[in-house]
Parts: structure tokens; C-alpha cells; sequence
């Protein structure tokens, strides 16, 4: 698999565990307030990182480009960022507006990366190996 697939399901699970971990903490307190951070956490992180990296696996050659490993720095940054300054907003901490705002124009840049490497032309899904008859 390539570096860049890995990558990104090391990173989505990680944000699996804090999401789960921000849900069941709703789940137990009965105090549903960060629901906001928790379903970002989970479908921002948790699912479409693992989607990157469901797309780079099946094109290895481009998770091999500068420019899809740029877009991994940039959409996690974004996403680093937006998890726990959103919690703290929905928390009540009103100065965290800025970074959740700024954030989440920092995950917009990496879609559109994302999208910008999806459209270009250099792509390959592997197929399957020839093997020898016997
Ligand atoms: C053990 C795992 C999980 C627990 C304990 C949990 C818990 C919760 C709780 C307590 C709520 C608030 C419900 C409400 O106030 O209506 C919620 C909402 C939500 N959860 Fe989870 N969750 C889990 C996993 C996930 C996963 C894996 C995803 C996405 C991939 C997810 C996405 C969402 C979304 C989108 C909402 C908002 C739903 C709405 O507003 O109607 N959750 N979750």
C-alpha cells in the first residue's frame, strides 16, 4: 500500500478514537451540547480520511505526487484545528469563532486539492497481476 494511504487510516483512526470518545462522553453525561464536534470529528476525520486514503491505495502513482501529500498536510491541519476549537465554541468559549472559521476554510482548501488531484490525468487502479499458468 502506499505511504500516503497509510497515512491517512493511521490519522482517520486516531480521529475515530477522539470522535467515539467525544461521543460516548455525550452519551454518558446525557449532555448532548458538543454533538457538533463529534459528528465533525467522526465524518471529517474518521470517514473521509479514510476515504483519501481508500482512493490513494487504489492510485498509487498519485499518492506518490508533492501535490497529494501537500493536500494531506493542509486537509489534517484543518481538521486538527477544527475538532477541539469547535468543542470549545459549542462548550461556550465564543474567542475560538476565528480558528473555527479559519479552519474550516482550511479543509475547503483540501477538498480542493483533493479534488484538483482526483481530476488530473495521471491515474492508475492497479490491476490485478498476471500470474503464470501451470
Ligand atoms: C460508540 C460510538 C458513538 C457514540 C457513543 C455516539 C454518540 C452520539 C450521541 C450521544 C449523539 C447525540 C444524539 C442527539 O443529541 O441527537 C450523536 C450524534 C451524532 N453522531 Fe454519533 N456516536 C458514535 C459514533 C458515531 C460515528 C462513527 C459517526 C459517523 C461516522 C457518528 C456521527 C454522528 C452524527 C452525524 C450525529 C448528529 C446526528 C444528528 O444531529 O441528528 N457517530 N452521536
Amino acid at each position: 500500500m502506499p505511504r500516503l494511504a497509510e497515512l491517512y487510516f493511521k490519522t482517520a483512526v486516531i480521529f475515530f478514537i477522539i470522535g467515539i470518545g467525544i461521543g460516548l462522553k455525550m452519551a454518558i453525561s446525557e449532555d448532548h451540547t458538543v454533538i457538533g464536534a463529534h459528528a465533525h470529528c467522526n465524518l471529517l476525520g474518521w470517514v473521509s480520511m479514510a476515504l483519501f486514503g481508500v482512493y490513494y491505495a487504489l492510485n498509487p502513482a498519485k499518492a506518490e505526487r508533492r501535490i497529494a501529500m501537500i493536500q494531506y498536510y493542509i486537509y489534517t491541519a484543518g481538521v486538527v484545528i477544527m475538532v477541539p476549537s469547535l468543542y470549545m465554541m459549542l462548550e461556550g468559549n465564543m474567542a475560538m469563532e476565528p480558528l473555527v472559521a479559519a479552519s474550516s476554510l482550511i479543509v475547503f482548501v483540501g477538498v480542493l486539492l483533493f479534488a484538483f488531484v482526483l481530476f488530473s490525468s495521471k491515474s492508475t487502479i492497479s490491476a490485478p497481476t498476471p500470474q503464470p499458468m501451470r
